[in-house]
């Protein structure tokens, strides 16, 4: 499983194996990681898990489809790296992939 890294807006870092399949999310909830909400469970219709990604890792996710896309015009503070966070599966080359968590979801 990887080890995934979830940096808080004040720069304390959390970590988490997530399985391979599982998505960034979904790994924060489970580990009980505030900052991912995830309210509507994944169906990318919240935006209540919006993430920054790490620019290191940047090029690991593909780019996000159209409806997160749509859905990220509605967060708070967007940003160039700016994703929604369920929308993003592990893979077993994300070993270290590495999230900024915005201050608006504490
Ligand atoms: Fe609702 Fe990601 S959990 S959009």
């Amino acid at each position: 499983m990887p080890l995934i890294n979830y940096i808080d807006a004040q720069g304390n870092k959390f970590e988490a194996d997530v399985a391979v399949g599982e998505n960034i999310m979904q790994g924060a909830v489970d580990n009980m990681i505030d900052g991912i909400l995830g309210e509507c469970g994944g169906a990318c219709a919240c935006a209540t898990c919006h993430c920054y990604i790490d620019d290191a890792f940047i090029s690991k996710v593909p780019e996000a489809d159209a409806a997160e896309k749509d859905l990220l015009t509605a967060v708070v503070d967007p940003k160039e790296n700016s994703r929604l966070s369920c929308q993003i599966e592990v893979t077993a080359d994300m070993e270290g992939f590495t999230v900024h968590l915005p201050e608006s979801q504490y």
